[in-house]
């Protein structure tokens, strides 16, 4: 999951060029490149590490050029070093390329290119593209990438330039995101709006197939006949701010602290307090087609995954209704049972996770029924989904998803009050619900004022190698998310267990140098989480509890408590997992790692 970035215009191409990788470098960020048609050919300039380092090289060095294609990389295939880096360039190094995506038949094409005389330079799939281009047979660049397309399959979001054709950028896409932004005399590619929103508001999603010719005059997108198709000129709703630090040290602490608005965002026009039902136009549900649902499959990945579980709790509890929460990318390559009745949900930030589109596509493919619940408007599973309902929680630059976790679980709880109430939630029940969420903004709130002594605690623990996360019913997802934090961004080995399971196991590895992080709100289990404590104490663990205000009865079993507002237990997850983030982040901060920037992690994961 690369970013991807072109510009043709009269501007000088590099500052936009490495601008717009900077936005992108959330999707990869282990090589970085540009190329640029600079009057005289291509001039193409690469490196290993962050974009930074090509700007500086860049500013040594400047290349003049009003158009030009850039790419910040995660590296799939090929280890990430600056030959590996793109852009890629065919033998006469006339034509380059830079790709988001995986050729899976390259080492097929290759080969037969190697035996037609092509010398490969690198060990990237991508670089077959530049080689098949220069092999076409067509008279302009987009001729002759739709014939170097007719033989690849994989996915792809690419930009390629090439020396004999100055002033053109030819995009296509298959599989991978692409957007085209549109500008006076000018125009953009990116794999996503915020590397073009300096620049423009407008921008136009490519659809799977499409290829798009771009000159500081003009562009048009053509299907894979060459017939010229019309596409939806869409407006960027979130303005550069939202996509800043305003102040903070990091994007994750400032998206961390952004919670209470991001909530705002996604209850914002869909409570109905009064009538204790939530509004959900997006959804395209009809009372006869709710009424129709008779189970509910949740398909995501990573922290998305976590939500889901969370929302298990939520539907079962709110609209009766079975649901079934998968892991995306097992569930796309299970048998197709075609059960009637069955509505998927597929949840993800970012829209393009590609194992969560898959199982999206394969369950519509077996009669579901499909919606998606996406926070990058636009994004391809917003877009394929029958409806869904947007996030509205701002952009997530950071690496490791926070807010949107927040968002995911109140668009749960919104999505379980609209099919509960017309399946016999009592109207009491729904007011209650909607009232609880209407305040859940200012807990977050409260929650978030935890950080000082979250900090603290970090300060104590920040060199153990270890952590054990437990929780039980809602509260179980909320230990996984804990612990998926501290992995992503501390890289601190941590593992989220049901707290019933620890003595299946897991209570082998307690002993004082393991601390164990309880999430433990005082809820229907709460007396049951009290035993599981007795047991981890009983062995010299060390406990620290997240728990709601009022449970002091826990005294000295816990080392340490962290209180978060009461609220209604199947909402306890928005609140209990503030501090587990806080922790997550003042960890990794106090061990130096690169908080927006993990190792080895893309924000998102649109190959296989
Ligand atoms: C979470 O912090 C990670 N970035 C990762 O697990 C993420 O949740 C997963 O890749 C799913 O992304 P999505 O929500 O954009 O589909």
């Amino acid at each position: 999951m690369c970013g991807i970035v072109g510009y043709v215009g009269r501007r000088q191409a590099a500052p936009i060029l490495l601008e717009g990788l900077r936005r992108l470098e959330y999707r990869g960020y282990d090589s970085a490149g540009v190329a640029i048609q600079n009057g005289r050919g291509l001039e193409v300039r690469k490196l290993a590490g962050r974009v930074q380092g090509l700007r500086d090289e860049l500013a040594q060095a400047p290349i003049a050029g009003t158009s030009g294609i850039a790419h910040t990389r995660w590296a799939t295939h090929g280890a990430p070093t600056a030959r590996n880096a793109h852009p890629h360039v065919d033998c006469t190094e006339a034509i380059a390329v830079v790709h988001n995506g995986i050729i899976e038949n390259a080492d097929a094409l290759r080969a037969a290119l190697e035996r037609g005389g092509h010398r490969f330079r690198t060990e990237t799939d991508t670089e077959t593209l530049a080689h098949l281009i220069e092999e076409a047979a067509g008279t302009t660049l987009e001729e002759r990438v739709a014939a170097a397309l007719s033989h690849v399959v994989g996915t792809y979001g690419m930009a390629v330039v090439a020396a004999n054709e100055p002033g053109k950028v030819v995009v296509a896409r298959q599989g991978s995101p692409v957007l085209l932004g549109l500008g006076e005399n000018e125009f953009f590619v990116a794999s996503d709006a915020s590397a073009v929103l300096e620049h423009t508001r407008s921008v136009v999603y490519l659809d799977d197939g499409d290829l798009a010719v771009l000159t500081p005059e003009s562009y048009h997108v053509m299907d894979a006949n060459a017939h010229v198709q019309l596409r939806d000129v869409s407006d960027i709703a979130w303005d550069l701010d939202a996509i800043d630090l305003g102040g903070y040290p990091h994007f994750m602490l400032k998206e961390i602290c952004e919670q209470p608005e991001a909530v705002k965002g996604t209850l914002r026009g869909r409570l109905m307090l009064e009538e204790g039902v939530a509004r959900l136009d997006g959804l395209n549900l009809t009372p006869e087609a709710c009424s129709g649902i008779s189970r509910v499959v949740i398909v995501a990945c990573g922290t998305s995954w976590h939500a889901g579980l969370v929302g298990r709790h939520l539907i079962e509890e709110l609209a009766r209704l079975p649901v079934a929460v998968e892991y995306a990318s097992e569930y796309r390559y299970r048998p197709r049972l075609t059960i009637p009745g069955t509505l998927t949900v597929a949840i993800s930030q970012s829209g393009e996770t590609a194992d969560t589109l898959e199982a999206m596509r394969a369950a519509k493919a077996a009669g579901s029924r499909v919606l998606g619940l996406v926070n990058v408007v636009g994004s391809t599973i917003a877009r394929e989904a029958d409806g869904g309902i947007y996030l509205h929680a701002g952009p997530e630059i950071g690496v490791a998803s926070t807010k949107a976790f927040a968002s995911q679980i109140v668009a749960l709880a919104l999505l379980g009050l609209f099919l509960g109430r017309p399946r016999g939630l009592p109207l009491a029940a729904g007011q209650e619900l909607a009232c609880r969420l209407a305040q859940l903004p200012r807990l977050i709130s409260l929650a978030l004022a935890l950080e000082p002594q979250v900090r603290e605690l970090a300060r104590e623990y920040a060199e153990r190698r270890n952590f054990l996360y437990l929780g039980r019913g809602v509260s179980f997802p909320v230990a996984l998310e804990g612990a998926l934090k501290l992995k992503e961004i501390s890289y601190i080995h941590a593992e989220g267990y049901p707290a019933a399971e620890m003595k299946h196991g897991p209570i082998a590895l307690i002993d004082a140098d393991m601390p164990v992080v309880f999430v433990a709100p005082r809820d229907a289990v709460y007396s049951k989480v009290l035993s599981n404590m007795q047991e981890v104490k009983a062995r010299g663990g060390r406990i620290i509890a997240v728990t709601t205000e009022g449970s002091a009865d826990h005294g000295a079993l816990v080392d340490h408590r962290l209180c978060v507002p009461a609220t209604a237990p199947l909402l306890s997850p928005v609140l209990t997992t503030v501090p587990l983030q806080l922790l997550a982040y003042h960890m990794a901060v106090l061990r130096g790692c690169d908080v927006d920037r993990p190792r080895n992690l893309a924000k998102s994961v649109t190959v296989e």
